[in-house]
């Protein structure tokens, strides 16, 4: 809802979100898993579907996720590797959303345990019955994302195999299940090219990997060839990725720099996303908030402290189970998203990054709290930028990674660095730009066995190279080769897909 919110009607409406991946099993026979990670509606959602129940709902009735004008269009996915189970589930979601989707490529040692995602990926014939049980009795269509294979003619082959299952849409992460975490490197999009040129013309493919900025999706979609880009981490640092450029008018809202780069400011979209959480989650009205500072503001006022009235514990209790935990989905995420979205802003002022830590899962004091802090930290920001001569921006320029993804480029001698190009002042959203596997290695952050870890030390340059131009995209020209059981990945870098 927040990277809507900055979409206009029509541009809305033309944008995907998918669930979190749900676990199908737990998700019908855990009725707290189901209650605290899907709300499409206010009462508990019932397992068996009922059908009756489901016809005289009022739209009073309906909750946040698949709402019909506030979450659509919306795909729900699951992981799973019994195909009853997945049929099952996605009966119970199918009236909320516009098609389920099959994760098959989730990384994760707990999928390896689990046996699902991209641990299912050598097992054909499971995943054949896992798409088509779900294509011959949804009302729905059923999709599926995946991730490539070590080569693109078996990256085709298993394509072709999911779609004659009866995928209608095929989610491509251009990276193999060994990238990930530290290890995660490029995604190749070339062998989302191989698959669009090899594969029926009327395929629906979703191109995933590698959009860090806005300039990158036309280039993502002109290189692959793709009908969409899907992306994750650069939409959580920045949920106005996919909106058109910031109108730079209001500087209260969007910050432009002396060298014309623009942004939003990360007071603007955090008071935007408390916003969403009263209104949309708490149902009560948001606080009345005073203008965002803007340098030349003849008097700033202070922050007012939100109306008392509008805390949530004084009057919309959100549910809790038995032991007194908050269950909405949507406030459990709180920590996670800010997280996200304030990481320049953290590197910085260590003290919020603690207190955001600590902070508890509902407690919307502590996170007004930390949003007066943090219109605090974008003001003293602003005000310093102010005051630098053009020689000292860098100082406020501070990179948000120690990565050095160049490489050389023929065509332009101007080498610069993907973190240089996308590098914003720490107040405005901007990418986060995780470091290759070299550097990460060579900071200590991913660690390798011996043999992989000499080879990938010995490697030229030129073989991991990343040519980042203005509105270019990364292209990873050789993939990394190491096995996944030699690579040991810190916990923080983990994702799931
Ligand atoms: C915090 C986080 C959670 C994710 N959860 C899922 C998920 O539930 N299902 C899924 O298919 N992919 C998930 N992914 C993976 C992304 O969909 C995507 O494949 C991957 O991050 C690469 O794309 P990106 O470069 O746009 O982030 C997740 C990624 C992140 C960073």
């Amino acid at each position: 809802m927040l990277t809507r919110s900055f979409l206009s009607p029509s541009s809305s409406k033309k944008f995907l979100a998918y669930s979190p991946m749900l676990h199908a099993r737990l998700f019908i026979e855990d009725p707290k898993y189901r209650a605290s990670h899907f709300e499409p509606i206010r009462a508990p959602l019932p397992y068996p579907p009922d059908p009756v129940h489901q016809s005289l709902l009022q739209k009073s009735d309906l909750h946040l996720d698949g709402h019909p004008e506030k979450d659509r269009p919306l795909f729900v996915q699951f992981c799973a590797n019994s195909p009853d189970d997945l049929f099952n589930a996605a009966q119970l979601v199918q009236p909320y959303c516009d098609a389920v989707d099959l994760n098959l490529g989730c990384p994760q040692a707990i999928a390896k345990r689990g046996y699902y995602g991209s641990y299912l990926q050598e097992d054909w014939d499971l995943i054949y019955r896992l798409i088509n049980k779900l294509h011959k009795g949804l009302d729905i269509p059923v999709t599926a994302k995946i991730r490539i294979l070590e080569t693109r003619e078996k990256t085709l082959d298993y394509a072709r195999m999911v779609l004659s299952a009866g995928a209608s849409i095929l989610t491509v992460h251009g990276r193999q299940r060994h990238q990930k975490g530290h290890n995660s490197g490029l995604a190749d999009w070339t062998v989302i090219r191989y698959l669009r040129d090899n594969l029926p013309r009327e395929t629906v493919i979703f191109a995933n990997g590698n959009i860090l900025r806005r300039e990158d999706m036309a280039d993502c979609m002109s290189t692959t060839g793709a009908d969409a880009v899907m992306s994750a981490e650069g939409n959580l640092a920045d949920p106005s990725i996919f909106a058109e450029f910031p109108d730079v008018a209001d500087g209260r809202e969007v910050w432009k720099g002396r060298d014309g780069k623009c942004g939003y400011r990360l007071d603007f979209v955090f008071r935007k996303y408390m916003d969403i959480i009263y209104r949309d989650v708490l149902g009560v009205p948001a606080p009345v908030r005073t203008q965002l500072y803007l340098p030349g503001d003849v008097t700033p006022q202070d922050q007012a402290p939100p109306d008392s009235q509008n805390n949530p514990s004084a009057s919309q209790a959100p549910k809790r189970d038995r032991r007194g935990r908050i269950m909405s989905p949507n406030l459990v995420s709180m920590q996670g998203h800010l997280f996200s979205l304030l990481r320049p802003l953290l590197t910085k002022h260590t003290h919020i990054r603690d207190l955001l830590a600590k902070s508890r899962v509902g407690d919307l004091l502590a996170y007004e709290s930390l949003l007066r802090m943090v219109e605090e930290a974008v003001k003293e920001g602003l005000i310093g930028y102010e005051n630098s001569t053009a020689e000292g921006q860098s100082d406020n320029l501070e990179r948000n990674t120690g990565a050095t993804t160049s490489g050389p480029n023929e065509k332009d001698n101007t080498q610069r660095t993907a973190a240089e190009i996308c590098k914003m002042p720490w107040w405005i959203c901007q990418a986060y730009i995780r470091p290759l596997p070299q550097e990460a290695l060579e900071k200590g952050s991913l660690t390798l066995g011996k043999k992989h870890k000499n080879k990938l030390l010995e490697s030229k340059p030129e073989e991991t190279v990343v040519i980042l131009q203005p509105g270019n995209s990364p292209q990873c020209h050789e993939p990394m080769d190491h096995e996944a059981e030699d690579v040991r990945i810190n916990k923080e870098g983990l994702v799931c897909g």
